[in-house]
């Protein structure tokens, strides 16, 4: 089977020298390509920037930006029986990238930003994604509920939700607990190493689509 999985942020930039991003290590998505290529399957692993190692037997595509994330993701898709969101992607970009380091002249300083493209959103609904759609729900409040409505309008089969208030969990943590949130069922997974999460949600999604 061909998987494309994204992991990691992405980087949004300022000028030359910042950017806005966010705190995702890419542990949850890497454990995840990790977990699809030791069961045989082949893997390619479009990430942010990251400084975990590539899993052996994995495809890696670097990206920076969201729109580089969703330009890579809109080449590849099409080849792919199964389609993993697991990138912490910007949801909104700055307006201006100056082209020159920005001078602290003033003491206050307004950024303009505008949303990026949704890229697990244009999975069915631009890119005409047939095969297996997995995306993640990463949420402070209303885990279920939120995940259910992210499984609705984005046509997915399985969202991995996760709640990111939780200490020691999550973002750039070694471990994660998680609902797969099924448009028939919930399944909860108890907190454990994300390697081992992400092997268990290779094999029920792998059973999912054995099952299709
Ligand atoms: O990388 P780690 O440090 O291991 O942390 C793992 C994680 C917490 C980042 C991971 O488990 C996780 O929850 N990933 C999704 C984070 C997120 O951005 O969730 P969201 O609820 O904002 O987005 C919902 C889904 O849409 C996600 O599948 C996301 O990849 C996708 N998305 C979001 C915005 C966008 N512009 N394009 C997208 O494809």
């Amino acid at each position: 089977m061909k998987l494309l999985i994204t992991a990691g942020p992405t980087r949004e930039p300022l000028d030359p020298v910042r950017f806005l991003s966010n705190r995702s290590s890419g542990k949850m998505g890497y454990a995840l390509a990790h977990a699809f290529a030791e069961a045989g399957h082949q893997v390619l692993l479009i990430s942010g920037p990251s400084s975990q190692p590539i899993p052996g037997g994995v495809d890696l595509l670097p990206v920076e930006t969201a729109e580089d994330m969703y330009q890579a993701v809109a080449s590849w898709i099409g080849r792919m029986d199964i389609a993993v969101f697991a990138a912490a992607v910007a949801d909104f970009t700055p307006v201006e990238v100056f082209s020159q380091k920005i001078k602290k002249s003033a003491e206050r300083m307004t950024l303009e930003l505008v949303r990026t493209k949704d890229i697990l959103g244009s999975a069915r609904a631009v890119f005409g994604f047939q095969g297996y759609l997995v995306g993640f729900a990463a949420e402070t409040e209303n885990l279920e509920e939120n995940a259910r409505g992210k499984l609705r309008k984005k046509g997915c089969d399985l969202v991995v939700a996760n709640d990111v208030s939780k200490a020691g969990l999550g973002f750039d943590s070694e471990r994660n607990e998680v609902i797969l949130v099924f448009p028939d069922r919930i399944e909860p997974l108890p907190a454990a190493e994300k390697v081992l999460l992400a092997d268990r949600i290779a094999e029920i999604v792998l059973e999912c689509v054995a099952e299709r």
